[in-house]
């Protein structure tokens, strides 16, 4: 069999564990696929800096011209932020790539448009990375409560915030410290302003929503408050009352099924809660549904190694479609519901 070939686009925090663990798990990966997966490319910003493990040969500054050869089967999309990532995505799927993405800004920006453009071509676009680091959410409700209906989704989504709130609160670190901390280790965002203002929990929560409700939510609809004006004192005096802070995104179908909320904000959690355990950079989000009843996912949300096991996860799905010459779900059939930033505390 052929080896299909990878274009790996951004080799940071997150590219650069991908990039170690296509290397290492190489034979892994092509048993579980059926056809070995060949990294064919890198593209990065700074040509000039060592990358450990990654042939030199295979960096290029160049990401449009990589993702225009035509011989590229799957396009990795980890350099975050709209542009340029969304114009080399959709040329990607002009010149015949599937794309896997941990792009939830981009995602919850212009996720219909992608999958549009996916759809047209007949190639797959999956995003597992996008919400909660490691933690499969977008297929288990993608796929697995396909046949249920769900109801709620609540829980932390952002490991940087729940590592800052973590830290004030058990070690009484001050709050740029803590900040410095996460970025030191690869949980924050390029601009951490995503992640303590909330836009980063909101653009999950409106990947979240979509997906759960089989509608269209965006980053826009997405009620946001973020961390910045939680302060020690409120989280000393939480803790006086038996409880500690954490940032919730809550999504949420209206009892009459006719209309869907979602919203991000800090919220006081009663330390007999679950969701109080959650310390570091870790998530933990429940899903309620009909049927099933309530589900809780709980892992490390954010970090290289954690993100690049979903990414991985979704390449694996992603080859075995190429092998099979089929493509994944994308994009259920949705009902577009009116979405209210605000529902019942
Ligand atoms: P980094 O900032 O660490 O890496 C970004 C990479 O993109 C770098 O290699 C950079 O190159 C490269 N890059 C930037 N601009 C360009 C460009 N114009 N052309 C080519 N390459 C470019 O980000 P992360 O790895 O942390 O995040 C990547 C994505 O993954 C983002 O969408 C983020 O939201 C998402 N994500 C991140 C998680 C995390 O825990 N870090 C968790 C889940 C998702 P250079 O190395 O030369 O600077
Ligand atoms: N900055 C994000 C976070 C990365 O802290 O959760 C994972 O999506």
């Amino acid at each position: 069999t052929r080896p299909l070939k990878v274009a790996l686009l951004g080799c940071g925090v997150v590219g650069s564990e991908v990039a170690r663990i296509m290397t290492t798990h190489a034979e892994d990966l092509a048993a579980r696929i059926g056809a070995p997966v060949e990294l064919a490319g890198v593209a990065v910003r700074r040509p000039s800096k060592v990358r450990e493990g990654i042939d030199p040969s295979l960096i290029t500054t160049d990401a449009t011209a990589l993702v225009k050869r035509g011989d590229i089967d799957v396009v990795i999309e980890v350099i975050g932020g709209i542009e340029p990532a969304r114009a080399l995505i959709t040329t990607a799927f002009e010149h015949g790539a599937s794309v896997v993405s941990a792009n939830k800004a981009l995602l919850a920006e212009d996720g219909a448009a992608l999958h549009a453009a996916a759809e047209a071509h007949g190639r797959d676009l999956y995003y597992e990375a996008a919400v909660a680091g490691a933690i499969p959410l977008v297929r288990p409700l993608r796929e697995s409560l396909a046949g249920d209906k769900v109801n709620r989704v609540l829980g932390i989504v952002n490991g940087t915030t729940n590592f800052i709130l973590d830290k004030m609160d058990t070690s009484g670190a001050g709050y740029s410290e803590a900040l410095d901390e996460a970025t030191a280790l690869g949980y924050a965002e390029a601009d951490p302003t995503a992640d303590v203002e909330g836009f980063d929990a909101a653009a999950k929560a409106a990947i979240l929503a979509g997906i759960a409700f089989h509608t269209r939510v965006r980053i826009g609809d997405v009620h946001r408050e973020g961390l910045t004006e939680v302060t020690a004192a409120d989280i000393a005096s939480a803790k006086r009352m038996g409880c500690t802070v954490k940032l919730l995104a809550i999504c949420e179908r209206a009892a009459d099924g006719r209309s869907v909320t979602a919203r991000v904000h800090p919220a006081m959690i009663p330390l007999t809660h679950p969701l109080a355990s959650v310390r570091e950079a870790y998530n933990a989000v429940f899903i309620e549904a009909e049927a099933a009843g309530q589900l809780m996912f709980y892992g490390p949300g954010a970090g290289g190694a954690p993100t690049a096991s979903a990414v991985l996860g979704d390449l694996v799905a992603v080859c075995r479609n190429l092998v099979a010459e089929t493509t994944g779900p994308g994009e259920s059939a949705y009902t577009q519901l009116p979405v209210s930033s605000m529902g019942e505390v």
